[in-house]
């Protein structure tokens, strides 16, 4: 299988919590819109306990084990968020604190990454978007930097069903989608021995 046909296998971590959330939606709506080799797989925050130190023995909280091992095991991460105070709502922040402990054994560092922010109203979630890529600098993950996605209006841009009704929306995250398996695929041939 050449390098440019093999899937990836890309965690989705989304940063709502509630049942119908637009944020969910549209990431369930980019499993149709994907390149083929793409894979996106949801990994649900919402079990996670909340990061304390003290818990961080020998034994680890099983929910923070299974969920690092999934990131592990990920090629790339996409952090599709809305916003909460202008910034990225505590169930996002708290994994991904879970996930770059303990000292010295993050699971984010070197791994592949993408944005996409989401919001009702007309600025696209831009500040949870960016507080967002602050922590990703932090944490070594090389992140697309463009097309950037800050998705605003989004209760007029998908229905109750799941599926993007504008067509240019569509378009936009097509192209969005094409150009971050470019970007990993890129990432990987930099670490290819
Ligand atoms: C919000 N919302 C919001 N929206 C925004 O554009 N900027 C903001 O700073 C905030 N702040 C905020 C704080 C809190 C605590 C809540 C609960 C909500 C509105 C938010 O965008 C809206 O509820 C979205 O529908 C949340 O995304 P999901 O759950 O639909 O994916």
């Amino acid at each position: 299988m050449s390098a440019e046909s093999q899937e990836l296998r890309v965690v989705a971590l989304v940063g709502s919590l509630r049942r119908a959330s637009y944020t969910r939606r549209l990431v369930q709506a980019l499993g149709i819109l994907a390149p083929p080799e793409l894979n996106i797989e949801t990994v649900p925050l919402g079990n996670l306990p909340l990061y304390n130190e003290d818990a961080e023995t020998a034994t680890p909280p099983a929910q923070w084990r299974n969920f690092r091992d999934r990131v592990k095991r990920a090629d790339a991460i996409l952090f599709a968020t809305p916003e909460y105070n202008r910034s990225v709502p505590g169930a996002l922040k708290n994994a991904i604190d879970v996930g770059s402990r303990p000292y010295g054994a993050s699971v984010w560092t070197g791994k592949p990454a993408a944005v996409l922010s989401v919001s009702p109203g007309a600025l696209g979630a831009f500040g949870a978007n960016h507080h967002l890529r602050q922590s990703l600098v932090f944490l070594d993950m090389p992140v697309l930097q463009q097309p950037e996605a800050y998705i605003g209006g989004i209760a007029q841009l998908i229905d109750p069903s799941g599926e993007v009704t504008r067509p240019d929306t569509q378009a936009f995250l097509r192209q969005f989608l094409e150009q971050f398996e470019r970007w990993i695929r890129q990432q990987r041939l930099k670490v290819a021995p």
